[in-house]
């Protein structure tokens, strides 16, 4: 099929996207398909009829790509697109949604409470801080929709707490406080449709002590320690709780959960990627290669998926 790889687009994470989007166009080149690169602007209807997609290849991240809308307009058009469906999409790409539904199912995720914009005023910031306090220092403030860790603050002292709601609010007009939990950080990446594989586990390591944007995206700024260094029991009940996640939030194609657990072994689902990101430095793909899988390999696995 001629594949069209959608990449670029307008969230905060568009610079990340046009570097998984290069990967992945010179791997289908390398395939032996027939690809096009197509930047995601207002004229995306008009650009894959023009260029005659018959399949998507959805490189997108955050918002307009990863979120459930590229998706709906592929549906419409009735082209293929990899990775998962509509709802799924835009479940994941909601933090408070996907908790919820990990509540739902039993899953465990730290504990947490949102925050609206319209319901943030004065008499809210006292009540607020309160319940931050009550919750206890450490707490982790997330705009609901954002990847990347873009609009993420960790808050140590009660002094930073309002400036760190308002730096989340910049991207969402929904937040959420977390209980930090301290700990190992280890990512699941998830293969498959109905019968999903979990690849090889990584342990994040970062090198500045914080996996934010700089230590996701530059070379040497954090490691990737395969396997992680947890006992074998933790890691199997990792592998079950990234299974159990991807098919409660209705993955397909590809996914990737993260979690964190603590330091008495206990795992907890921070989050679900539905389109990983697959630069030089990203996890999914590094993952693939400990299980034998080429990049090249994993491509030409996720255009298979997609035609299911
Ligand atoms: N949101 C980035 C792209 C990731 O999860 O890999
Ligand atoms: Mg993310």
């Amino acid at each position: 099929p001629k594949i069209g790889v959608l990449l670029g687009g307008r969230s905060a994470e568009r610079e990340v996207s046009l570097r998984t989007g290069e990967a992945i166009y010179r791997a289908l080149l390398s395939n032996g398909y027939d690809a096009v690169k197509i930047d995601v602007d207002k004229n995306i209807v008009e650009n894959l009829k023009s260029k005659k997609i018959e399949l998507a290849f959805i490189a997108l991240h955050g918002k307009y790509g990863e979120d459930g809308t590229i998706q709906g307009l592929l549906e419409i058009l009735e082209i293929p697109y990899t990775g998962p469906g509509v709802l799924a999409s835009a479940t994941a790409i909601n933090k408070i949604a996907t908790k919820k539904i990990l509540l739902y199912e039993g899953l465990p995720t730290p504990e947490f409470f949102t925050i609206t914009r319209s319901e943030y005023n004065q008499e809210a910031q006292v009540k607020l801080k309160e319940k931050i306090l009550a919750m206890g220092l450490p707490v982790v403030v997330k705009a609901a929709t954002q990847g990347s860790t873009i609009g993420i603050s960790f808050v140590h002292h009660q002094d930073s707490i309002s400036s760190a709601i308002d730096q989340a609010f910049q991207y969402d007009h929904e937040i959420l406080v977390e209980k930090m939990v301290n700990g190992t950080e280890v990512t699941a990446s998830v293969l498959g449709n109905e019968k999903p594989e979990v690849l090889p586990l990584i342990e994040i390591f970062s090198t500045t002590g914080v996996y934010d944007y700089a230590a996701k995206y530059t070379v040497g700024l954090s490691d990737h320690i395969i396997p992680p260094r947890l006992p074998d029991n933790v890691q199997q009940k990792i592998k079950d709780l990234a299974l159990k996640t991807y098919l409660a939030i209705g993955c397909r194609g590809l996914s990737r959960v993260d979690f964190i657990v603590d330091n008495n072994d206990q795992p907890y689902i921070l989050e679900v990627n539905t389109i990983p990101g697959m630069t030089e430095t990203s996890l999914f793909p590094d993952a693939a290669r400990a299980a034998g899988i080429s990049f090249e390999t994993l491509v030409n696995k996720l255009v298979q998926l997609a035609l299911e």
